[in-house]
C-alpha cells in the first residue's frame, strides 16, 4: 500500500474525496492516507482527519521562529510516517525546496482550471474562477500536476474539463469545478502509483 499524505489549509473536501477512494473507489488496496497535515488550526480539514481516525497535526508557521524550522517541522512529519506520495489539496503555501528535492516527483497538487491557463501566484480560489468569467471562456475545470519550484508549472498529470454558461458566476463555476476535482485527484493518484510505483518503478519517468 503506497503512503500518502495530505497538506491541507482549508475546507479537505478534497481530501475527503481522496480518502473515499481508498475506503470504497479507485484507490482500494492500492494506497491509504496515513498523515493529515494543516497549517491552518481552524481548518476544517482537521476535524475530517479526527472523524475518519486519521492522524493529523496542525503545523502553523507562527508557532516557529523561521521558516527552516516550520518546514522541518513538516518534514518530519512525513519522513516519521514513511510517507510514499505527498497531496496538496487546497495548501496554500509553497513547499520548500529540501523537501521537494527529497520528494522529487511524489508531490501532487490539484488547481481549479486548465492550466497552463489561470494559474500561477495569486490564482488561487475565487480569483481564478473571477478570471475565467471576465476571460468569456466557454471551459474551465481541475488539474492535477506535480509540484516543482514554480507556482502550478509542474508536469501535468491529469486535467477536467467543465462547462461554462454565459450565466455562470464565479460561484457556479467553482462549484462545479470543485465536483470535477473529486473525481480526478484520486484517479490522478491512481495513475501515478501504477505509472510510477507498480509497473516502471522509475522515477525518472516523470
Ligand atoms: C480546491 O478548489 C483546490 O483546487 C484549491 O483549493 C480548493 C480546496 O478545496 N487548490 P477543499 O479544501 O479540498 O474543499
Amino acid at each position: 500500500m503506497i503512503r500518502l499524505a495530505i497538506l491541507a489549509s482549508g475546507g479537505g473536501s478534497n481530501m475527503q474525496a481522496i480518502v473515499d477512494a481508498y475506503k470504497f473507489g479507485v484507490l482500494k488496496g492500492l494506497a491509504e492516507v496515513v498523515l493529515v497535515i494543516s497549517n491552518n488550526a481552524n481548518a476544517f480539514v482537521l476535524e475530517r482527519a479526527r472523524k475518519e481516525n486519521i492522524k493529523s497535526v496542525c503545523i502553523e508557521r507562527k508557532s516557529f521562529k523561521d521558516d527552516e524550522f516550520f518546514n522541518k517541522a513538516i518534514f518530519t512529519k512525513l519522513q516519521v510516517a514513511s510517507v510514499d506520495l505527498v497531496c496538496l489539496a487546497g495548501y496554500m503555501r509553497m513547499i520548500d525546496k529540501e523537501i521537494l528535492k527529497v520528494y522529487n516527483r511524489r508531490i501532487l497538487n490539484i488547481h481549479p482550471a486548465l492550466l497552463p491557463k489561470f494559474g500561477g501566484k495569486g490564482m488561487y480560489g475565487h480569483f481564478v474562477h473571477e478570471a475565467v468569467v471576465k476571460a468569456g471562456v466557454k471551459k474551465s475545470g481541475a488539474t492535477v500536476h506535480f509540484v516543482n519550484e514554480e507556482y502550478d508549472s509542474g508536469k501535468i498529470i491529469l486535467q477536467k474539463e467543465v462547462e461554462i454558461s454565459k450565466s455562470d458566476t464565479p460561484g457556479d463555476i467553482a462549484k462545479k469545478v470543485l465536483e470535477a476535482e473529486h473525481k480526478i485527484y484520486p484517479q490522478a493518484i491512481k495513475k501515478v502509483i501504477e505509472e510510477k510505483f507498480e509497473v516502471k518503478n522509475d522515477f525518472s519517468l516523470y
